[in-house]
């Protein structure tokens, strides 16, 4: 099988997991060259994923060899890069969010389309076994129509655990922004595009002090809503209620949640590939395990990057798109003028629900 060359620009954090597995899980994947503005981070992961080259970023877009590069700089980064990227006739697949604003994500979508290259966006997470489960089992009709859904994630933000954890607190981070993506995605995966969304946000905490080496005891101001709430009207039907938080140390709610008019079902969180999937029939007794019908339940991310690569030479439309991560981009937006405007948001934008991966394909293969 062809490899075909990803290069990766960002070399922090989350960088590991792509290098790892665009390296070594996916069949048709190989990581040619990676760039960080901090050359040394970029040389520690080359050495560690046996990475041919080190290169500036200029460099990466500029290469023939790169066919996708995959963008994993902090938010602020993503649109500079990724239209670069587009404007260097190269593929590209950005971690979330798409970009800060819901201009730059217009702009991508549509310098993408008009150059004919593919514009991929994080979460991955809905291509994994559980959230294709859940989807294969809301299209076969086991859940009946679905109804209503809950989609909640609660936490006291980052700055306990990532070394650099000030962009959670500036513009592109917020909960909704950081986590809203994983939810979001997988009820637009699960349930379609949103019509409607009525929002309430607030600050809570004027500033953050962080708690992770090596920044330990320095302070962060925050500048966006770090507790989002609201609800949500699909063009489906269905009427969601949501709650992204960084500001509660903790919570019992459950992940998402979907009901159906045959039952509800339990979705595994949607920041990853497995399970488990619980459900109860109507006039049930209790909630019983559905077992995972599909591949990919271990940490999978990079099968976007995988499937955009597939694409290449299928011309299939890639899932992880960048229509789909636009739409993503408007709702998380719309919570927030929803708020400031005291009134209903309709969104202008929408994308069809991605293709289901088939159950049972071998690990490492998407088509
Ligand atoms: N950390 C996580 O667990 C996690 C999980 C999922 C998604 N993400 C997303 O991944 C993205 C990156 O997060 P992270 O935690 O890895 O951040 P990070 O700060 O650890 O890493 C970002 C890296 O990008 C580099 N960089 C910034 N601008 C650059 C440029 N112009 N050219 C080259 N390198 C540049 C920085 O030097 C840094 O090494 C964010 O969008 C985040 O939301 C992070």
């Amino acid at each position: 099988m062809k490899k075909v060359k990803v290069g990766i620009v960002g070399c922090g954090n989350i960088s590991g997991i792509y290098m790892q597995n665009l390296s070594t899980m996916f069949a048709n994947t190989e990581v040619f060259a990676c760039a960080d503005t901090v050359r040394e981070r970029a040389e520690a992961a080359a050495e560690k994923y046996g990475i041919p080259h080190v290169w500036t970023t200029e460099e990466l877009l500029a290469s023939p060899e790169i066919e996708i590069v995959v963008n994993l700089t902090t938010p602020i980064g993503h649109y500079e890069i990724c239209k670069s990227a587009l404007l260097h006739d190269k593929h590209v697949y950005v971690e979330k969010p798409l970009s800060l604003s819901l201009e730059h994500g217009e702009e991508l979508t549509r310098l993408a389309r008009e150059k004919g290259l593919m514009l991929g966006c994080a979460p991955d997470t809905f291509l994994g076994a559980g959230l294709q489960t859940c989807r294969k089992l809301i299209d076969d009709g086991f859940i009946g129509d679905p109804v209503a859904a809950t989609a909640f994630m609660l936490n006291h933000g980052h700055e306990g655990w990532h070394p650099d954890p000030e962009f959670y607190y500036q513009e592109g981070g917020g909960p909704m922004f950081d986590m809203g993506p994983y939810y979001l995605t997988a009820l637009v995966s699960l349930l379609g595009p949103v019509k409607t969304v009525c929002g309430m946000a607030k600050k809570s905490f004027p500033q953050r002090t962080i708690t992770s080496a090596p920044k330990f005891g320095q302070t962060i101001d925050v500048e966006v809503p770090t507790h989002v709430a609201g609800t949500l009207e699909f063009i489906s039907g269905p009427v969601a209620t949501m709650i992204t938080s960084f500001d509660v140390w903790d919570s019992t709610l459950p992940r998402i949640e979907i009901y159906g008019s045959r039952g509800t079902l339990i979705v595994p969180d949607p920041n990853t590939f497995g399970g488990p999937i619980l459900f109860k029939p109507a006039g049930g007794e209790s909630f019983a395990e559905i077992p995972v019908l599909h591949s990919h339940a271990m940490n999978s991310r990079g099968i976007g990057v995988a499937d955009m690569a597939a694409c290449i030479t299928s011309g299939n439309i890639h899932r992880a798109n960048g229509e789909l991560a636009n739409h993503v981009l408007e709702i998380m937006h719309a919570f927030h003028t929803s708020s400031e405007s005291k009134r209903y948001a309709e969104l202008v934008t929408s994308c069809e629900r991605p293709r289901p991966l088939a159950p049972g394909l071998i690990q490492g293969i998407v088509d």
